[in-house]
């Protein structure tokens, strides 16, 4: 069988329009301005992938600065279009950007997913990640409106006295 190369590549001004297009096959939520700020504004933290030369998945982040000056990552979107699932393409995905935080000494990961959503949620959990916080009405067009709060957090290095 003839390899295939998967590959991830940034974003940026000129490629944005592949995540728009994802979002709009995977997700039944329309996502704003903000949304592709915060996304081109995370540097390596949002990533598209390619099975070969085309673009059939992404991960999509925001990087926040809690009060406490810790920084941590939000996971706004990790979707892989159907046909190419199961190709470990999420798994390569979520990995760049678990990566990225035990580099950048990042104290944790979250992300809202919806409560039905029991295959992204066992994909989570075998990352490590745990519910931490179910939210009622989070959604206000998709049924159920529910969702939980998903969590994996990163034992910090002290810095030295
Ligand atoms: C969650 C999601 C991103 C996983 O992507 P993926 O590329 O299928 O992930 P992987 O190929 O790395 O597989 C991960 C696991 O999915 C399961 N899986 C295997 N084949 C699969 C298939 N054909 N379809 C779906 N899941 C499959 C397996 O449990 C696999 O783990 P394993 O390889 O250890 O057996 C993908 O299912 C998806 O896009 N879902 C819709 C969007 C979504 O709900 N996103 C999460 C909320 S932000």
């Amino acid at each position: 069988m003839k390899q295939v190369t998967i590959s991830l590549d940034g974003v940026r001004d000129k490629n944005i329009m592949q995540l728009k297009k994802l979002n709009v096959t995977l997700f039944p939520v329309r996502y704003n301005d903000k949304y592709y700020a915060d996304a081109l504004a995370s540097g390596d933290f949002t990533k598209l992938a390619y099975y070969s030369d085309i673009c059939v998945g992404a991960i999509a982040c925001r990087v926040e600065k809690k009060e406490t000056g810790a920084v941590c990552i939000y996971i706004m979107t990790l979707g892989v279009l159907a046909p190419y699932r199961g190709l470990g393409i999420g798994t390569k995905l979520l990995n760049h950007v678990i990566d990225l935080c035990s580099k950048q000494n990042i104290s944790e990961i979250y992300l809202h997913v919806q409560t039905n959503n029991d295959e992204a949620i066992s994909f989570y959990k075998k990352f490590g990640f745990e519910i931490t916080d179910t939210i009622k009405n989070y959604y206000s067009n998709i049924t159920p409106p529910d969702c939980y709060v998903v969590k994996k957090s990163f034992p910090q290095t002290q810095a030295k006295k």
